[in-house]
């Protein structure tokens, strides 16, 4: 250790960093590419529970707004229902990242007022 870090404040400084970036990974989802997580969610087979859009059906909705990449990533590693289990041999973690990205980029579904039917 250089003279530099005995100093307190940089130490405090340090400390600091650390917490931050450990904060950080936990919170934020891994950069992931949407367009091969879509790719992945349909010719892994996720679709065919959670539907294309991930809106959910024999599986729960996913999409919009999913849950976050920790819960994510761990539901699917070892879920705890009827959901057979995904392990890194199958998805791996670039494969997860990017699954998850597509999900949040599916939209809402569409508010009830475009749908001429219900409006009548
Ligand atoms: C055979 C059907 C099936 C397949 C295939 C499947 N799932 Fe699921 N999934 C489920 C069911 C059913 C649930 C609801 C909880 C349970 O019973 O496990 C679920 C729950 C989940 C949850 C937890 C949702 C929450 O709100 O807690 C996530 C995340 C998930 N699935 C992601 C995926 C991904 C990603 C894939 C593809 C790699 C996938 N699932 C493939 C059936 C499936």
């Amino acid at each position: 250790m250089t003279r530099l870090f005995k100093e307190p404040t940089m130490r405090l400084l340090l400390l600091a960093a650390v917490a931050f970036s450990a904060a950080a990974q936990t919170a934020v989802a891994p950069a992931g590419n949407a367009q091969n997580g879509k790719r992945i969610f349909e010719s892994y087979g996720c679709y065919q529970c959670h539907g294309h859009d991930a809106h959910g059906g024999a599986g729960a909705r996913l999409a919009p707004n999913p849950i976050p990449f920790e819960r994510f990533s761990r539901y699917v590693r070892r879920p705890t229902g009827e959901m057979p289990p995904y392990t890194s041999k199958v998805v791996s973690n670039q494969e997860l990242a990017d699954i998850y990205a597509f999900l949040v980029t599916v939209p809402a579904p569409p508010p009830v007022k475009s749908i001429p039917i219900l409006n009548r």
